[in-house]
């Protein structure tokens, strides 16, 4: 099914001229991170479409924009040719996030993971191509370092990825630079660390920080796999945004790669205390085994988002956990 909400001319006063005539096609922009790159490019006076399956996303993430007709919303699937074609129309830059998200989902459905997360991307940068965007922005993740060699981990560590996900995306950010390399589209890759922040979906599947306000929430002990002191780099959805919203406006970054985290480590033990403590509950750590494809350490140098996006986070872990528990 493809909808169409129509573009109104909701643009605050505020806005710059500029970016009026700039269209922004954000895939997955009715998931969590997508949704609120909408907010902030609606706020910014960007024009804005979103394609997006709906399969883990969710309309309400993008509710107040359709009822004012700020956004236009199409769904349906990355993979569908004539359909993309279609979204790209008129289209300035292209930000890609939809994606299959979960390492254990793509453990379990490593074809289907392959199919949305490299046929679709491979469909995506093809109508850009075709249709001529000036900047194609892509969402990767640290999970193509694997277990990275060192720390914290720079752009230019060797890839290892684990997982049919980090596999998927580390080919999907292939075609990004060899469509760069062959002067077809200004691509610019950015690696996020684990990201946090409201709006995050819960399933099995669901992020650690998500899967712990909801074990607090039904008073149920956190789970956590395996011994607790592998650490995690965990950024603000808030800070993400400001990250892609750089990666959309700033010159000189085409081919480029970019970690997008907050630049600290913190242990899965040291987080579920803060979790219990900010949710004033007292409930027990069980530790259960490691789960596949999952990494011991990671946290991102990010000194070069730093030196060329202008990249700064500012939400901390606590402030951010504040918002959410
Ligand atoms: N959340 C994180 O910590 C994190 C970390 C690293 C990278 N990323 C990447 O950031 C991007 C956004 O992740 P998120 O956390 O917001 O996840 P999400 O699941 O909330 O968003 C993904 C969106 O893509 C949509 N989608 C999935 N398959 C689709 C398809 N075939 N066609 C159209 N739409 C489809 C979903 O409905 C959803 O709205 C993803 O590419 C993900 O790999 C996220």
């Amino acid at each position: 099914m493809v909808t169409y909400q129509s573009m109104s001319g909701y643009v605050s006063e505020a806005i710059s001229v500029m970016n009026r005539s700039k269209m922004v096609l954000v895939t997955g922009g009715a998931g969590f991170i997508g949704s609120h790159l909408v907010d902030r490019l609606v706020s910014e006076g960007y024009a804005v479409r979103v394609v997006d399956d709906l399969s883990t996303g969710r309309l309400e993430n993008i509710g107040d924009h359709l009822s004012r007709g700020s956004v236009d919303f199409v769904q349906g699937d990355i993979r569908d040719s004539e359909l993309i074609r279609k979204c790209v129309d008129g289209v300035n830059v292209v930000v890609h996030l939809a994606a299959l998200t979960s390492v254990p989902f793509s453990v379990k459905n490593p074809d289907l993971t392959f199919d949305v997360n490299v046929s679709g991307s491979l469909n995506l940068m093809r109508s850009c191509v075709k249709e001529g965007v000036e900047r194609f922005v892509f969402a990767s993740t640290c999970a193509v370092f694997g277990d990275p060699e060192f720390l914290p981990v720079n752009e230019n560590a060797q890839v290892n990825p684990i997982s049919p996900y980090a596999e998927s995306k580390l080919l999907a950010e292939r075609y990004c630079s060899g469509f760069y390399e062959r002067g077809v589209l200004e691509s610019v890759v950015l690696r996020f660390f684990n990201v946090f922040g409201p709006r995050q979906g819960l399933s099995e599947y669901s992020g650690v920080i998500t899967r712990f306000v909801d074990r607090c929430r039904r008073g149920l002990p956190l789970v956590v796999y395996g011994d607790g002191l592998q650490t995690r780099d965990f950024v603000s959805v808030f800070d993400v945004v400001e990250g892609v919203l750089a990666a959309v406006r700033s010159g000189g970054v085409e081919g480029e790669v970019f970690n997008i985290g907050s630049g600290k480590a913190t242990s899965l033990n040291v987080l579920a205390k803060a979790v219990l403590e900010l949710a004033g509950v007292d409930l027990e750590i069980h530790h259960e085994k490691p789960r596949a494809g999952d990494i011991k350490d990671s946290y991102a140098d990010i000194s070069k988002a730093k030196r060329l996006l202008g990249f700064e986070p500012r939400v901390t872990l606590r402030e951010g956990l504040k918002a959410i528990v």
